[in-house]
């Protein structure tokens, strides 16, 4: 028997688990999720902000007041020029959901996490519900008389107790574990109780009506933040797609992709998925947008139908006798099929993924190894790895040349993200794929980059950011927020680890994208290593990954992601020399390599 613990939100590579093994999983709860919040220098701008409202508008304090704010912007690394615009700023940090440490198998959620999870769930639907208010549904003192306070105070009553270790019981008891689709709370509340063996949504209906209706706002969201960029429009966009997250929102990005390309799934007589078809131009208008699949190894092994589809609607549009102005896809065909003198099925492939029965782009392996000297190494290990085209037979085939030209097309990268415990400088994925396309399309167009994007969906209707935004806003709001700190800290060695994960995925992201600000690494710097009570904390818990964080610091000033002051490299490198004298004292020699 092959039992299987599972995070409630990831039934993709758990789907996966049950095909090679027949596992049954158990499922289990993701952290409890908070605000953000405003802390130190952040805390204090927002004074500033809230007394600068206040004055009237001709009053003689404003122009010193406006002088304060900016310098208190720019110690906190913000741009002060523009209040309104800084307020707006301030108050999208003090909003952003984040994880609140890690959750222990089995124990139920304390009332505190509790009315943060509640207030959590009714800002992923766009209603802001203050604390007092769930503290007193919680405790039976207002009635829930609204549909959204009836929903959270089910939420309450699902969270208030916890069934995992029953489940696991169960399952070593040989007995039946009763199944439930997979999802994330603040979505499908009805993945609670945890405790039970997860499973997939049905492939066939995929993408869902609704999931085509919001992909085609979502990819209007892209292509408008696009044009605001660039001033024009894109003619490719590259587009990571994975498994879990499309399992999820029933589709939401490949949905988004094929409203990219102008394209709609086509579905047979028994409303089943059975390929694609174009929309008209004129129902459209606007030009077809070429649109560079990448697959991740677990959409490509769970989701084959939309894989051909992805593959036929860009064969369709390619064949689509229309204006090339109006059709980039045919547009780009009709020169691939120049260049390479290949047919158009050929031509038309755009859905990359890897070979069969491999997984990831391991660009991530190499940056957590720092074992490489120029960024084409990084797109090296992408291409080799990721360039699979799936045709619209589903077979993989390799084609290096088609991608490099597919590459020199590529006008913006994007990737949604659809889960809040998990941001890009949380888990090296992101970075693995959506970081490899990027240093990729770097190097196919002669060094020039192309902008990326992160379609935040797990807020309201969602929101575009450039990666440099995302990075610097989840640096804010977990690396350095107290809130985030205190939380992962409470775990000790993994706590540790989680913030070592971090750094290292935030330099992934300059390695491959070159879009993450310096202050980022001076401000992780000043929090982790130079602070002394700190650094020996973190020392004490886990002195590995104490030292990997001063390692990596030091590692991204050589790689010139930032210039640190000789004060601060001084300091880094007798911290490091520190952890390090600690290090030995705790573990075997030989053992530090690892
Ligand atoms: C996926 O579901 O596609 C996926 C899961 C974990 C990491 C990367 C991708
Ligand atoms: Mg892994």
């Amino acid at each position: 028997p092959n039992i299987y613990l599972y995070a409630a939100n990831n039934p993709s590579e758990g789907v996966l688990a049950k095909r090679r093994s027949g596992a049954t999983l158990v499922s289990y709860l993701t952290p409890a999720l908070t605000n953000s919040g405003l802390y130190k220098g952040l805390s204090d701008i927002k004074a500033s902000v809230d007394r600068w409202r206040a004055t009237e508008p001709g009053s003689s304090d404003l122009p010193g007041l406006e002088e304060i704010i900016r310098e208190q912007a720019e110690a906190m690394d913000l741009d002060g020029s523009d209040v309104s615009k800084l307020a707006a700023k301030l108050y999208e940090i003090e909003q952003e959901l984040i994880p609140q440490g890690l959750h222990v198998f089995g124990d139920a959620e304390s009332e505190e996490a509790r009315i943060d999870m509640l207030a959590a769930s009714a800002q992923a639907r766009g209603e802001i519900i203050d604390r007092d208010t769930i503290a007193k549904l919680i405790h039976g003192r207002i009635v829930p008389n609204t549909p959204v306070l009836r929903e959270l105070a089910n939420l309450n009553a699902a969270l208030s107790v916890n069934h995992e270790m029953n489940g696991l019981i169960r399952a070593l008891d040989g007995r039946y574990v009763p199944p439930v689709a997979g999802g994330d709370i603040l979505r499908d509340p009805e993945i609670l109780p945890t405790g039970r063996n997860i499973h997939g949504f049905d492939p066939f209906r995929l993408p869902s009506a609704f999931a085509c209706k919001d992909g085609t706002a979502q990819a209007q969201r892209i292509l408008d933040r696009a044009l605001e960029d660039a001033g024009k429009l894109p003619e490719t966009v590259a587009m990571v797609l994975w498994g879990t997250d499309n399992l999820k929102s029933e589709g939401a990005q490949v949905a988004q992709a094929m409203a990219l390309m102008g394209a709609k799934p086509r579905f047979d007589s028994y409303n089943r998925l059975a390929g694609a078809e174009l929309i008209p131009l004129e129902q459209l208008g606007r030009p077809r947008v070429d649109v560079l699949v990448t697959l991740s190894g677990v959409f490509r092994d769970l989701l084959p139908l939309q894989t051909k589809m992805l593959a036929e609607a860009a064969l369709l549009a390619s064949e689509a006798e229309e204006p090339l102005e109006l059709n980039f896809i045919r547009k780009h065909s009709l020169s691939y099929l120049e260049e390479h003198g290949c047919d158009m099925a050929t031509a038309s492939l755009r859905v990359y993924s890897n070979a069969e029965g491999s997984y990831g782009a391991n660009v991530n392996l190499l940056i957590d190894s720092g074992g490489w000297s120029d960024p084409n190494e990084l797109a090296d290990t992408y291409e080799k790895q990721k360039g699979y085209a799936y045709g619209v037979d589903g077979k993989p085939k390799r084609q290096p040349g088609l991608l490099a030209s597919a590459l020199k097309t590529v006008d913006c990268a994007y990737q949604n993200l659809e889960s809040v415990e998990l941001g890009i400088t949380t888990i090296d994925q992101y970075v693995d794929t959506l970081g490899g396309i990027s240093r990729a399309i770097t190097r196919a167009k002669g060094g020039e980059s192309a902008p990326v994007y992160i379609g935040d969906q797990t807020q309201g209707s969602g929101k575009v950011r450039s990666l440099q935004e995302q990075v610097a806003l989840e640096t804010r709001t977990r690396t350095l927020n107290p809130v985030w700190i205190e939380a992962q800290l409470k775990y000790g060695y993994e706590g540790v680890r989680q913030v070592e994960a971090a750094v290292t995925t935030t330099t992934g992201w300059s390695a491959t994208t070159g879009q993450v600000d310096s202050w980022v690494y001076q401000r992780i710097s000043e929090t982790y290593v130079l602070d002394e009570t700190m650094r020996q904390r973190i020392a004490e818990m886990n002195p590995r990954a104490a030292a990997k964080i001063a390692n990596r610091l030091i590692e991204a000033a050589d790689r010139n992601f930032w210039q640190p002051d000789a004060e601060t490299m001084a300091a880094l490198q007798a911290a490091t020399d520190a952890i390090e004298d600690q290090l030995e004292g705790v573990a075997p020699a030989g053992s530090l390599a690892a």
